[in-house]
């Protein structure tokens, strides 16, 4: 297919699963060892099913600078213990780069760090646009009970993803279910 021709695809309601797909992410709750608080609950979880946590449909683009990849992000509902579904959560590998997401369904919240340990935590719902600044790391939870938490993203083609540096400890925020809703905790591992 030649790059340089503008091309535009469709993103069909109500599946919102793009005409055109390039690559297509399945992660399950194997994948996601280490990054849910209740060990305990995840082991017993995984036990059980290795589920589908979220999907992610690609759309490519040269890995260059100046150019934007582009695709929608599938978080499921679902907890492991008290703690709902999530992405695994990035940095990108050039941390000077951000990035743009537009909720088409759900509910959720965009878990967000920098390195310096600042943190912020954006409400997710149907039409709203985050813009993700440079330096942060992103994490989205979907915290709809039957609903897919469904964003359109796009970043600079060239940004790579660094999953290494959230994977030791996680994001500083967690984000909870307990009789009153929603929660937002600190994460013990990094209060350790
Ligand atoms: C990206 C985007 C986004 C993200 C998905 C899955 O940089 O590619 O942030 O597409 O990859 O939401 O999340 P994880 O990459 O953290 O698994
Ligand atoms: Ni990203």
């Amino acid at each position: 297919m030649n790059n340089d021709n503008p091309f535009s695809f469709l993103l069909p309601f109500p599946e919102v699963i793009p005409s055109r797909i390039d690559r297509h992410i399945k992660r399950h709750l194997s994948a996601l060892k280490g990054q849910f608080f209740d060990t305990q609950a995840y082991d017993l979880l995984l036990s059980q099913q290795d589920q589908l946590i979220y999907e992610v449909y690609e759309i490519h683009r040269p890995e260059v600078a100046g150019e934007l990849l582009l695709g929608i992000s599938i978080v499921h509902p679902g907890k492991v213990g008290v703690e709902f579904f999530m992405t695994k959560g990035h940095f990108h590998t050039v941390l000077d780069t951000a990035e743009i997401y537009y909720v088409l369904k759900g509910e959720g919240f965009m878990v967000m760090e920098t390195p310096e340990g600042n943190c912020a935590i954006e409400k997710l719902s149907p039409g709203r646009v985050l813009y993700v600044p440079p330096r942060w790391a992103h994490r989205s939870v979907c915290t709809s009970r039957q609903e897919d938490l469904v964003t359109f993203f796009a970043y600079p083609a060239n940004a790579g993803h660094d999953y290494g540096t959230i994977e030791q400890r996680g994001f500083r925020k967690l984000i909870l279910e307990n009789k009153n809703g929603i929660e937002i905790i600190d994460n013990p591992n990094w209060l350790k």
